[in-house]
């Protein structure tokens, strides 16, 4: 899917589109792979333009900018209308749609076609779903009709209420087990990469270790392949809750509340707009109007 406007680096002219075998090749070279959520066309354009590698519409949408408490609420038709403005401000990242609660769950059938819409209807590249062991033939059914799939594992927050609540997983043995057992059934179905959340650093440098395709951390410690962190959190625009494992890059909320209120002083003082925020009429057609005013009956205008 191509930007509607090209990318104002020069240097990113040369850039080619990320692919699922590119992120493969990066595990296999030991580089490092960047990821970030996106939601809507302006966030998705800056992101494409810092190179980042992959980024994944997610269903966090649902708490950073649809405001529900947690991922559950959000539809199928909600996420595909946010994937279509990522994908019009990319042109080279890979783009992931996150399966969201309820569209995969239900039957297989449903599943493949609700992950194909995110290919068919809203430019994206690749879809991810949550789950391990449970989700294998889902995963394989929609693999099977070309569409990449990343799992996710760990803190699965569709299931918080099963989880009671979102907690680290995996810091016990037989967990810590499971989750490594997953990861290989997941690599054994055909997904190309895995996101693993909230789970000990040292589980994820060992599943990151025994896996061929590469592991994408999210408060899971320094040694997976890639790193993902929800974009609002980054930019310190989600202020309800920060997780431990976020690093601010920025106070993006605080920034906004400054800028509201100095726009809000600055209309109540009349000190905006000023003359340069103000279309002028050329003093000719403002005296003609003029006349046209005195000669007309008041009554007509
Ligand atoms: O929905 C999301 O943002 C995610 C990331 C936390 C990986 O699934």
């Amino acid at each position: 899917m191509s930007a509607i406007f090209p990318p104002s680096n020069p240097s990113q002219q040369r850039r080619r589109k990320s692919s699922t075998h590119g992120i493969l090749a990066k595990k296999q070279n030991g580089e490092v792979i960047t990821m970030l959520t996106a939601y809507d066309y302006p966030t998705a354009l800056i992101m494409d333009q810092a190179g980042i590698d992959m980024i994944l519409v997610g269903d966090s949408l649902a708490m950073v900018v649809l405001g529900y408490p947690n991922t559950l609420p959000v539809t199928m038709e909600e996420m595909l209308h946010h994937c279509n403005a990522v994908s019009r401000g990319v042109e080279y990242a890979l783009l992931i749609g996150d399966m969201p609660f309820m569209s995969y769950q239900v039957s297989i059938t449903e599943a493949v076609r609700n992950a194909g819409r995110f290919l068919q209807e809203s430019g994206m590249d690749a879809i991810k779903l949550e789950g391990g062991r449970n989700r294998l033939e889902t995963i394989r059914a929609i693999i099977s009709a070309g569409i990449p799939v990343m799992g996710h594992i760990g803190l699965t927050p569709q299931s918080v209420h099963q989880l009671g609540g979102f907690r680290p997983q995996g810091r016990e043995a037989s967990e810590a087990r499971q989750l490594l057992e997953d990861a290989l059934l997941l690599q054994e179905a055909g997904c190309f990469s895995i996101v693993l959340e909230s789970i000990p650093g040292q589980l994820s440098k060992l599943i990151s270790k025994r896996l061929e395709i590469p592991t994408i951390g999210i408060g899971a410690g320094p040694d997976c392949d890639g790193q993902v962190l929800v974009t609002h959190d980054l930019l310190g625009l989600f202020e309800r809750f920060t997780p431990r494992f976020v690093k601010k890059y920025a106070n993006l909320s605080e920034d906004m509340r400054v800028a509201f209120s100095s726009y809000k002083s600055d209309v109540e003082s009349r000190a905006f707009p000023m003359k340069e925020h103000t279309i002028e009429m050329p003093d000719t057609e403002w005296a003609i109007f003029n006349q046209m005013l005195s000669e007309s009956n008041s009554n007509d205008i």
